[in-house]
């Protein structure tokens, strides 16, 4: 028999591991230096926390989740994501009574049977963030502007911040009640998993991607226009602060989101490189939660990037911005080969963020270029032994094809112009 990793969920094998550690070093850098706290949670929670958290009729809870009995025959799941563990977590420690705003941030695996495809795993990654204590607009706008920084720096452009308001929970349960009654009449138009949404899940149909239920949506009430006076104006001050602070966003009244426990601002950022699964982060208020789950009143809001999407979009971008860019140093003859371990030692040295990977093989020019290629080199570094009695060595850019001539001496500051 040969093993295999079990579906949907995959190695992470060098050197895309490179990727994943300064993708997780520069979040724990940039979060650190805005005050959030790390926090570890347990991969296994008992599995109500999930249920009443996330809401038992969500497609997580009923279609998603790993939950199995243990030997002592208690029901136990896998984290699906990370926030309800962490309110776990807060109320279990209570945490409140360290201060009344704390911030938490997340690095780990989260685990969801979802059928597999391009940006969706079973197991995947998140890097996560929660702030507790505070229910203004302005405390909203510092969530969204975190999450959008955090990608910043982590190399990513051009994604897209789009915002909503489900209300508080008055609200929310009146425009279900709302949207259900206008939904009853077109039933059937729309598509068998929407018909039993009306249900159970009746927001969900908001954001159903099948053509005839996106034709009925259109003509929807509109979930903006049941809010209460002070969700309204909360939401308005929440604009207008992204706008003072230069933040773009685009305004989305079906957003919606899969987790029951949102009420207030909600948001997700999408990326266009991703295709079908193009939302790289999503989060909002959840200001219930902490309450349902046996804890203090306490307002909190948050976010969760999913890692394996970002760096999905990363490897999309051009190589001039990507977040890690491999050189690759070919070697032809034997003087070749210990210059060759001389130029990789001074690049690693001089610029530590690049992978540096070399041939001192025994191959061709043409199979140590397939091996960059394969390798995803974005520069190759060719020494060959007429090169280097000039004191010359060849720099290959892979994508365009371009290759030019420098001095050895100065290899260094050439690779740092075209890729730092
Ligand atoms: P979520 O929207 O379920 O929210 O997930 C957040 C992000 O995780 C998604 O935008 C996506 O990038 C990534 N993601 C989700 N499922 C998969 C999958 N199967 N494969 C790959 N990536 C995936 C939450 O999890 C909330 N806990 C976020 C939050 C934190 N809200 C408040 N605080």
């Amino acid at each position: 028999m040969k093993y295999k990793a079990v579906k949907g969920m995959e190695d992470i094998l060098p050197p895309d591991t490179k990727i994943w550690q300064q993708l997780e070093e520069k979040a724990r850098s940039e979060l650190e230096f805005y005050g959030f706290l790390e926090i570890r949670t347990p991969l296994l929670e008992d599995t109500s926390i999930f249920v009443r958290s996330i809401g038992e009729d969500t497609d997580i809870v009923t279609k998603e989740m790993y939950t199995f009995k243990d030997r002592k025959e208690r029901s136990l799941t896998l984290r699906p994501e990370g926030t309800a563990s962490i309110v776990r977590a807060y109320i279990e420690h209570s945490l409140d009574k360290i201060s009344s705003r704390l911030q938490f941030y997340y690095i780990g695996p989260m685990f969801r049977s979802e059928r597999p495809q391009r940006g969706r795993s079973r197991q995947f990654h998140q890097i996560g963030v929660e702030v507790f204590g505070s229910n203004s607009p302005y405390a909203d706008a510092e969530v969204i502007k975190s999450a959008s920084n955090l990608l910043k720096a982590l190399g990513l452009s051009d994604f897209i911040i789009k915002i909503n308001s489900l209300g508080c929970k008055k609200d929310k349960d009146k425009f279900a009640e709302k949207l259900k009654g206008y939904l009853t009449g077109k039933k059937n138009r729309l598509c068998e998993d929407c018909k039993e949404r009306i249900k159970k899940n009746v927001l969900r149909v908001l954001d159903c991607k099948a053509e005839s239920c996106m034709q009925v949506v259109r003509e929807a009430p509109d979930i903006l226009s049941s809010l209460c006076i002070p969700c309204k104006d909360g939401f308005e001050k929440l604009k207008d602060i992204l706008d003072k602070l230069g933040i773009k966003y685009e305004e989305t009244k079906n957003l919606v989101r899969g987790l029951d426990y949102y009420t207030g601002t909600v948001f997700e950022i999408t990326h266009s490189s991703l295709g079908a699964q193009d939302a790289i982060g999503a989060g909002g208020r959840y200001d219930n939660l902490v309450k349902d789950l046996g804890g203090s009143d306490t307002a909190a809001m948050g976010y969760a990037l999913g890692m394996e999407r970002v760096i999905i979009a990363l490897k999309n971008q051009p190589p001039e911005s990507r977040a890690v860019n491999t050189v690759y140093i070919a070697t032809l003859g034997d003087r070749a080969k210990i210059e060759g371990v001389q130029i990789a030692e001074k690049i690693k040295k001089e610029l530590s963020s690049l992978i540096v990977l070399k041939d001192l093989g025994e191959a061709s020019l043409k199979s140590q270029m397939r091996s960059a290629d394969k390798n995803k080199a974005t520069l190759v570094v060719i020494l060959g032994e007429d090169e280097l009695r000039e004191g010359k060595v060849i720099i290959k850019n892979m994508q365009t094809k371009e290759q030019v001539s420098v001095e050895k001496n100065l290899v260094v500051n050439a690779i740092k112009d075209r890729l730092c």
